[in-house]
């Protein structure tokens, strides 16, 4: 009796063994534990032994039972996946996890904004280094070495003749030295300044406006400027062109627009004088002319020089400089 039960169990075992896949295990699994099954047809009969065996067969009949269905268990776990497949099924209706792209920053939109309507009426954009040589820097723009006009701005020297531009007007040299009149281009990029706080950061951007032809007049400065305020900010914004001092630039004249925060009345943002200066500007020097060999009887030009950063927070009402550079997510999203 005994062996009889070995048998059905060794045989079992084996052909569980054996088994590839879920199918061939539950033959197994019906084969000898199924109510067909061998095991269940030995334990069925067991009443019909005899009375000193029956106690002993029993106990080793359900001993193997125990043992089969567990190794069955262990069969079907070894294959079945540990999660159900419906719990893994994808719902493609489901909107996906959205890849944060980054965007222009506020800097670079504006600088754009400020170039395309330039581009608009005519003028070119030009590029140059900012590590500039003193001559670029000042020279050339009729600052002489030792000038109190250097004083102005507050220079980063990498040597004795070698700057941080502090303006983007080495720009008009440049781009006179290249080609004749007529010129007609602007220049964005980066300036340097040792300066630090509310409202001034030691590195900022400018664009820079040239424009040199025959016959050019301080009004066609006016009506280019006007033009290109009303078009940054709203088509009516007030502005005037208040007197002021350049040393590439003669006569010289600072733009400002009607305060965009208390509409002239007066308030802190344009420390109660209704108005805010927003870019330099001027009839080209001719000392400048001198300097790129343009004949000075013949042309006449007008050049002018903005701070992006500036412009950006009066139109956007921002009132800390250093935020353009800190990189807050909050701050920059909102662009
Ligand atoms: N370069 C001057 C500045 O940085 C601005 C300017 C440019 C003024 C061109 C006149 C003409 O302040």
């Amino acid at each position: 009796m005994i062996q009889e039960i070995h048998r059905i169990r060794e045989e079992a075992l084996e052909a569980l063994a054996a088994a590839q896949d879920e199918r061939e295990i539950e033959a197994v699994a019906i084969r000898h534990l199924g109510r067909k099954g061998a095991l269940t047809g030995f334990l069925r009969n067991i009443a019909k032994l005899p009375a000193a065996e029956r106690a002993a067969a029993g106990k080793q009949a359900n001993a193997a039972k125990k043992e089969l269905e567990a190794a069955v268990q262990k069969a079907r776990d070894g294959l079945q996946p540990k999660r159900p497949l419906q719990t893994e099924r994808v719902d493609i209706s489901l909107p996906g996890r959205r890849a944060a792209p980054g965007h222009t920053h506020p800097v670079s939109q504006v600088t754009q904004e400020i170039c395309s309507i330039l581009e608009r009426m005519g003028f070119s954009v030009a590029e140059g280094p900012e590590v500039e040589t003193d001559y670029y820097n000042f020279e050339a723009l009729n600052v002489p070495k030792y000038h109190p006009a250097r004083d102005m701005q507050d220079t980063f020297y990498i040597s004795e003749n070698i700057v941080l531009r502090t303006q983007t007007s080495p720009m008009q040299i440049r781009a006179m030295e290249q080609q004749a009149p007529p010129v007609a281009v602007i220049a964005p990029g980066k300036v340097f300044r040792c300066d630090s706080d509310l409202t001034h950061t030691p590195m900022f951007h400018q664009v820079e406006g040239l424009l040199v032809d025959e016959n050019v007049s301080f009004a066609d400065l006016k009506g280019t400027l006007t033009a290109f305020v009303h078009e940054m900010f709203d088509s009516d914004t007030a502005l005037r062109f208040r007197p002021s001092f350049f040393p590439f630039t003669e006569p010289s004249a600072e733009v400002d627009i009607l305060c965009v925060m208390c509409r002239g009345k007066g308030c802190r943002v344009c420390g109660q004088s209704g108005w805010l200066e927003i870019l330099g500007s001027g009839m080209v020097h001719p000392n400048v002319f001198r300097s790129v060999g343009y004949d000075t009887g013949r042309f006449t030009g007008f050049a002018f020089g903005m701070g992006v950063e500036r412009i950006a927070m009066l139109k956007y009402g921002i009132d800390d400089i250093r935020k353009f550079f800190n990189n807050d997510m909050r701050f920059l999203r909102q662009f």
